[in-house]
């Protein structure tokens, strides 16, 4: 299937505030020059925040992470669980299509989705509540069929059930999850035919579902704040994570004549450097995570070569993007998101 950002993206992502702070927890998981191995987790938490993948999104945690946009981009293309398209308001349902659940009536359900949500997958329905799509085995194959809604299976489904569970989604309730036709797990369908005296009610639900009723968190949006932050690997006390390290910011390469580049020079620099500033104006500085494809580390870069301004930037020559450019090791970049036109906007409102 073909994987493609979609036509319509907003202008611009930021995590909000909890999650932020929790994406950078996370970046602290890994050792020095590693941090790109969070691209993973930062991805689906901005999922988990938007409902799907915009490009701002994958901009921004590229940024973080330091990592050029196609690379963040490769992973998120890669992954199917990664959503490149705008989803359902309250829920994207993912029916398994594979051989258990297609046997006991996949198709019936995936029939529903067409009549009910849209007549094809990714694809919102009428009032944007709902999309769809066939996935593969979610090893749950012992209760086909089922689809994953939200962060929960529903199992042991039946189309009436199913047809059920869409309405009381749409009018705001959540269906307990697990199996829809009163087994309490996995047993045989007749009932269990060995360990018959285990005690298997300790609790109402099987241990996912008590588990998924627990936490609650079902369809909602992710904005952070659902539970507290843990940081174990960071000392056994530690609640909080610690404020990310701040790296100091690169100091600028020196400008090579680019007639006679230093070939034995590792970093050289192409272009001419433009007027940069010790420091902000009295003002202050001005927000560059505005420019789109600017995060908060490409921003503290752009700050350490002495750039604070909208009207500097949206006065680069190409020479001098050439030089910016190099300093930033995103070959291409500041061209292809026309930062100059950007800025030279944001310097006007
Ligand atoms: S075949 Fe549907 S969960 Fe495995």
């Amino acid at each position: 299937m073909l994987r493609r950002l979609h036509k319509d993206q907003p202008e611009t992502f930021a995590f909000t505030p909890a999650n932020q702070k929790w994406a950078e927890a996370q970046i602290t998981k890994y050792p020095e020059g590693r941090q790109a191995s969070a691209i993973i987790p930062l991805l689906w938490r901005a999922q988990e925040q938007e409902g799907w993948l915009t490009r701002p999104a994958i901009e921004q945690i590229s940024a973080m992470l330091d990592l050029a946009y196609i690379r963040g981009l490769e992973v998120a293309s890669f992954y199917f669980m990664f959503q490149l398209q705008p989803v359902g308001s309250v829920a994207h349902i993912q029916v398994c299509g594979t051989l258990s659940c297609m046997i006991c009536g996949a198709e019936d359900l995936i029939g529903i989705c067409r009549e009910k949500i849209a007549d094809k997958p990714h694809v919102l329905s009428a009032d944007g509540k709902f999309s769809w799509e066939e996935v593969e085995c979610l090893g749950s194959c012992a209760n086909a069929p089922m689809a994953q809604i939200g962060k929960d299976y529903y199992e042991d489904l039946t189309s009436a059930r199913f047809t059920e569970i869409l309405d009381e989604l749409a009018a705001g309730q959540v269906p307990v999850p697990g199996p829809q036709n009163g087994r309490y797990a996995a047993e045989p369908l007749k009932g269990l035919t060995t360990l018959q005296d285990y005690d298997s009610g300790k609790t109402q639900y099987n241990a996912s579902v008590q588990l998924a009723v627990d936490l609650g968190d079902t369809i909602k949006r992710i904005d952070g704040t659902e539970v507290p932050l843990l940081t174990p690997w960071l000392g056994k006390t530690a609640r909080t994570a610690a404020p990310a390290k701040k790296k100091a910011a690169p100091k600028p390469a020196a400008v090579k004549a680019s007639s006679a580049p230093n070939v034995s020079d590792a970093t050289v620099v192409e272009g001419k450097k433009p007027r940069t500033m010790t420091a902000p104006r009295k003002s202050g500085a001005d927000d560059l995570k505005l420019i789109s494809g600017v995060g908060p580390k490409l921003e503290a870069v752009l700050n350490g070569l002495g750039f604070w301004h909208f009207d500097q930037v949206a006065k680069w020559t190409s020479t001098e993007v050439a030089w910016v450019d190099s300093n930033l090791k995103f070959k291409g970049r500041i061209e292809r998101d026309d930062w100059m036109a950007q800025a030279a906007k944001l310097a006007k409102s």
